[in-house]
C-alpha cells in the first residue's frame, strides 16, 4: 500500500498553463485533413477548421499553439500562405514525404484556429532559410496596429486588427534540420534575427523563444546562453531571450529501432517509460546550467517537443509519422506532465507532438470520423493544474518496477479556490494497489476523480472509439486522508476540497 503526503500550507511555484500545450506542424495529416478541411469540405466546419477536433481540443483547455513546425519551420516562407487560397504558391515539403502542400492553412488560418481554441499564440520564425527582412515582416504583418505596407497587406488580405501574438520561436532544430549550425554560429544568428521581433505594442510584449539544445547537449545551452542571455543588453532586462526550447522524443530501441506503437513487449514497455522518466534529468541538466546564467528564473525552459516516437503504422507513408496510441503512451504523458509540474519554476511551456495525426497526438482522424487517444484522455484529467501552485508530493512505500523505476509517479496542485488536484500513474505491468492520499493539516478531506486503465496495448480504433475511456474513481475518505485504487497501468487523478 503506497501513500502520498501532500502539505496544501506550502504552495510552490505556479504552473504555468502552457506546460499543457501542442504542437501541429505542416506535416503528414497534422494541419490538413486532422484539422483544416476547407470551408467546402462535407465535414462539419467553421472557416475551413473541423468543428468536432476543435469541440474535443476544447475541453482539454489547449492553452498554446506552436506552428508551422518544426522542420517545416525552417523551410515556410509566410508571404506564400497569405491572400487569396486559389493563387497560393505552391511547394514541395521536403521534409514530410516530398508531397504538395498548396498552403491552403497560413497566418490567418492559423490564427482563426487559435481564436476557436481560445488558445495562445506560438508562431516559429524561419532562420535556417529566411532572411531577416522575411521574419520581421511577418512579425509586422501579425502585430502591427498602426498604418505599415504590411499591415495594410493584412488588411487586404480580410483583417484589419493585429493579432496577439504571444510566443515567437527564432528557427527550430538549427542544430539539425534548422541549418546544422554549430551551437556559437546559431547564437550569433539568432541575436541578429531576435533584433527584428519588434515589440510593436508595449501592452502586448511577444515572448521571444531562442532555439535550445537536442536532448543532453548542454554545451549548446551553455553557448547560447554565454552569447544571448548573459552578455549585456541595452534594456538591461533579460538579455535577448525570454525562452529557451528543449526537444526531446521517447523511442523504446533508440531511433534506428523505435519499435511498433501497438505491438511490444514488456521490456520494450518499461525501456519506454525509463526513457520517459529521463525528462526529469534533462531538465534538472539544463536547468543547472540556467541557473548559472540566469538565477532568478527570467526565462523560461520551454519543452516545445516532446512525445513518444515509435515506427509509423504499417501501410502509412513514412514521412506522415503517423501512429497508434495506447495506454503506454498515456503513462508516458502522465509521468512527463508530473515532471512539468515539478520543475514549473523553471519550465515555463511545453508542447506535445504532435496535436492530430502526428506522433503521439491526442486525436486521430480518419475521412470524417474522429477518436479521442488515451493520451487525450491524460490532458483532460490533468487539467486542473493548468495554471495552479505546485505542492510537494511524496510517495512512501509504493515499491519499484523493472529494477527502480517508481511504480507510483505522482504530482499535486492547489487551485486558487483550494481545490487540491492530485495526479498518479501505476507503472506497473501487474500489480495495483491502494494509494492513500494524505492531506498535512487538513481535518478531513472529500473527493472525486477518475482513472484511466487497461491492458497496456489497448487502444481506440475508429471501429471502438471507447475502448479506453475514463472511468470514475471511487474515492474513499478517512478523515484527513483518501484513499483508491489503482489497477495495474493506470492513470488517476483525484481533486479533493
Ligand atoms: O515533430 C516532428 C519533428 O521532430 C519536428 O519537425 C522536428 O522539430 C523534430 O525533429
Amino acid at each position: 500500500m503506497a501513500t502520498i503526503h501532500i502539505d496544501p500550507t506550502r504552495p510552490r511555484s505556479r504552473i504555468a498553463p502552457e506546460i499543457y500545450g501542442h504542437f501541429s506542424e505542416h506535416l503528414g495529416r497534422c494541419i490538413y485533413e486532422g484539422i483544416f478541411v476547407g470551408p467546402d469540405s462535407a465535414i462539419p466546419n467553421e472557416n475551413g477548421i473541423r468543428r468536432d477536433v476543435t469541440q474535443a481540443l476544447r475541453k482539454i483547455r489547449v492553452p498554446v499553439l506552436r506552428w508551422p513546425g518544426g522542420c517545416f519551420a525552417d523551410e515556410y516562407h509566410w508571404q506564400d500562405g497569405v491572400g487569396p487560397r486559389e493563387s497560393r504558391k505552391r511547394m514541395v515539403n521536403t521534409h514530410w514525404g516530398g508531397v504538395l502542400e498548396d498552403n491552403s492553412f497560413g497566418t490567418h488560418e492559423y490564427f482563426e484556429l487559435c481564436r476557436q481554441l481560445g488558445c495562445k499564440t506560438y508562431v516559429n520564425g524561419n532562420v535556417g532559410s529566411g532572411t531577416v527582412r522575411e521574419m520581421s515582416e511577418w512579425v509586422e504583418y501579425m502585430t502591427f496596429g498602426g498604418l505599415s505596407p504590411m499591415a495594410e497587406l493584412r488588411a487586404k488580405n480580410g483583417h484589419e486588427a493585429p493579432w496577439r501574438l504571444d510566443y515567437f520561436g527564432v528557427g527550430n532544430e538549427n542544430w539539425g534540420c534548422g541549418g546544422n549550425m554549430t551551437p556559437s554560429y546559431y547564437a550569433d544568428l539568432y541575436r541578429r534575427y531576435q533584433t527584428y521581433v519588434r515589440q510593436y505594442d508595449p501592452g502586448a510584449p511577444i515572448a521571444r523563444i531562442c532555439g535550445g539544445p537536442n536532448a543532453d547537449d548542454v554545451n549548446w545551452t551553455r553557448t547560447v546562453l554565454e552569447t544571448c542571455f548573459a552578455s549585456p543588453h541595452p534594456d538591461g532586462a533579460h538579455g535577448y531571450m525570454d525562452g529557451l526550447s528543449l526537444h526531446y522524443y521517447v523511442h523504446p530501441g533508440g531511433w534506428d529501432h523505435k519499435g511498433s506503437a501497438t505491438a511490444f513487449s514488456d521490456t520494450e514497455y518499461y525501456a519506454t517509460m525509463k526513457k520517459a522518466l529521463h525528462m526529469e534529468d534533462l531538465i534538472a541538466m539544463h536547468s543547472a546550467v540556467m541557473d548559472g546564467f540566469d538565477p532568478e528564473k527570467k526565462i523560461g525552459l520551454m519543452v516545445d517537443e516532446w512525445g513518444a516516437w515509435y515506427d509509423v503504422e504499417p501501410g502509412t507513408e513514412p514521412g506522415f509519422l503517423y501512429q497508434q496510441n495506447t495506454m503506454r503512451d498515456a503513462l508516458v504523458a502522465a509521468v512527463t506532465l508530473n515532471i512539468f509540474n515539478g520543475h514549473s519554476d523553471r519550465v515555463r511551456l511545453a508542447c506535445i507532438a504532435q496535436m492530430v495525426n502526428v506522433l503521439q497526438s491526442v486525436i486521430l482522424t480518419e475521412g470524417p470520423r474522429m477518436l479521442l487517444t488515451p493520451t487525450y484522455h491524460v490532458f483532460h484529467m490533468y487539467r486542473d493544474h493548468q495554471g495552479a501552485r505546485l505542492l510537494d508530493a511524496e510517495v512512501e512505500g509504493a515499491g519499484a518496477v523493472d529494477g527502480g523505476l517508481p511504480a507510483i509517479h505522482a504530482s499535486a496542485s492547489l487551485a486558487e479556490d483550494g481545490t487540491v488536484t492530485v495526479t498518479a500513474a501505476n507503472l506497473s505491468l501487474t500489480h495495483g494497489q491502494d494509494v492513500t492520499i494524505r492531506l498535512r493539516g487538513v481535518p478531513t478531506a472529500r473527493g472525486e476523480g477518475s482513472v484511466l486503465t487497461g491492458d497496456v496495448h489497448s487502444h481506440n480504433t475508429f471501429d471502438r472509439p471507447d475502448a479506453v475511456r475514463e472511468k470514475k474513481l471511487d474515492v474513499t475518505s478517512v478523515g484527513p486522508a483518501v484513499t483508491i485504487h489503482m489497477p495495474a497501468c493506470s492513470v488517476a487523478a483525484v481533486q479533493l476540497r
